[in-house]
């Protein structure tokens, strides 16, 4: 049996399968069994953040895979990779953050910052928005406002209320001494790429301060300058609890992480948390060296800059196919396009992987591109172009059935 056959087989059908079989990577592209290369716009769904097979990775791992891999007694006993990797994230997380403790992926960070911020505040209740997207383990899918996601697992946990992103006279309606926190993405990933004013997360911040309950910020998915900044409530002066992330924070490696306020963490007793590869030699390692990449090498700066380039263009799309094109968004290299028609953007979707541009599709019409953070403007721009040429061949199908139809001339 060949690799599809196999999975196919004995893979518990959770997902669409892609009739494609990754070999290699290296930078933004990927080659599959038989040689082919692709254009991963997806950097495994925007974790690898400096490219597929970065020597800055894979020296780490062996470096550290020489020493130690996992500390006896895990989290008991002191481990030089975890404090290296502690005291690089204290440069760089926004205040009034001072504690961090690791896990191994970004809902297993939301579901321990729910579980401590309600044991803390003394209080039960959760509110989370719309459309949000924190995890799937049974909290963080009852946490997420995506009723896909939820409501199939009832009975889910109790005492989550969800409010339209955005709307801030509907969070202050559901605010009250219940209220133990609010959990929240700066910009919801899975839910579309959907962009809030500054205004609305500093007010959130502020209501949460005002009625004693804890803000949980989600970064899992645009924390490590995924946003172009290296987090996206950069500069914000948010009062925030809890910090989560995952994803980009190991460009690949299986690593995630919260950070707490020190008044958070002066409330946390021993034993409220733990695991058994929190924070393993192996991860920090790894994500010591990823974000190090991150920072000496101003790619905060860069994708701000080449996150710019891309949306003017992706602007011109939206001017010249203005009738299957809805709307183009995004930040950083964070970026949607979203069709009017599901149809039209699974055509686009499915006519780029046989064009061997891999992107993603969320919400049945949002194109997402969100490839590593790395990407030189001539490979986007080669990305862009089988992008364009799909999307325009989409545009002039839609045209042909309109004439066929004698709606236009
Ligand atoms: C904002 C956000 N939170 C949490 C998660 C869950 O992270 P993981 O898949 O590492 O558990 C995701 C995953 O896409 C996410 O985008």
């Amino acid at each position: 049996m060949n690799t599809i056959e196999t999975e196919d087989k004995y893979f518990i059908p959770f997902f669409n399968k892609i009739p494609i079989s990754i070999e290699r990577g290296e930078g933004i592209f990927v080659w599959d069994e038989d040689g082919n290369r692709y254009i991963d716009f997806t950097a495994g769904w925007g974790v690898t953040c400096i490219g597929h097979a970065n020597p800055v990775i894979t020296n780490a791992i062996i470096e550290q895979s020489k020493k130690i891999i996992q500390n006896p007694s895990s989290g008991l006993i002191y481990s030089p990779p975890r404090a290296r990797l502690l005291s690089l994230m204290s440069e760089i997380l926004p205040k009034p953050l001072s504690k961090v403790f690791f896990t191994n992926s970004g809902a297993e960070a939301n579901d321990a910052a729910i579980k401590l911020a309600r044991k803390v505040a003394g209080r039960t209740d959760v509110i989370s928005t719309v459309k949000s997207f924190h995890g799937r383990t049974i909290s963080t899918a009852s946490a997420t406002g995506q009723v896909k996601h939820r409501d199939k697992f009832k009975p889910i946990m109790p005492n989550y209320k969800f409010v339209p992103y955005g709307d801030i006279k509907k969070l202050k309606k559901e605010m009250d001494a219940n209220t133990a926190a609010v959990i929240l993405e700066p910009i919801q990933g899975e839910g579309g790429v959907n962009i809030v004013p500054d205004m609305y997360l500093k007010m959130v911040s502020e209501m949460c301060k005002k009625n004693g309950s804890y803000l949980i910020i989600d970064e899992v998915q645009t924390g490590f300058c995924r946003t172009g900044s290296m987090f996206a409530i950069d500069g914000l002066d948010l009062k925030v609890d809890f910090l989560t992330m995952a994803k980009g924070i190991g460009g690949g490696f299986p690593i995630g992480a919260f950070a707490v306020s020190e008044e958070v963490a002066q409330k946390i007793e021993k034993g409220d948390h733990g695991g058994t590869y929190c924070g393993n030699p192996l991860g920090c390692a790894v994500a010591y060296a990823v974000i190090k990449h991150l920072k000496d090498n101003k790619i905060d700066e860069y994708v701000a800059s080449i996150g710019d380039w891309t949306l003017q263009i992706l602007k011109q799309w939206k001017k010249d196919y203005q009738d299957i094109i809805e709307v183009v968004r995004g930040k950083g290299l964070l970026i949607a396009i979203e069709f009017f028609d599901p149809k039209q953007a699974q055509s686009v979707y499915q006519e780029c992987q046989n064009q061997r541009l891999l992107v993603n599709i969320t919400q049945e019409k949002v194109i997402r591109l969100f490839p590593a953070l790395t990407i030189t403007r001539e490979e986007m721009k080669e990305g862009l172009d089988i992008l364009n040429s799909v999307i325009k061949h989409q545009w002039e199908e839609y045209h042909k059935i309109k004439r066929g139809l004698g709606l236009e001339s």
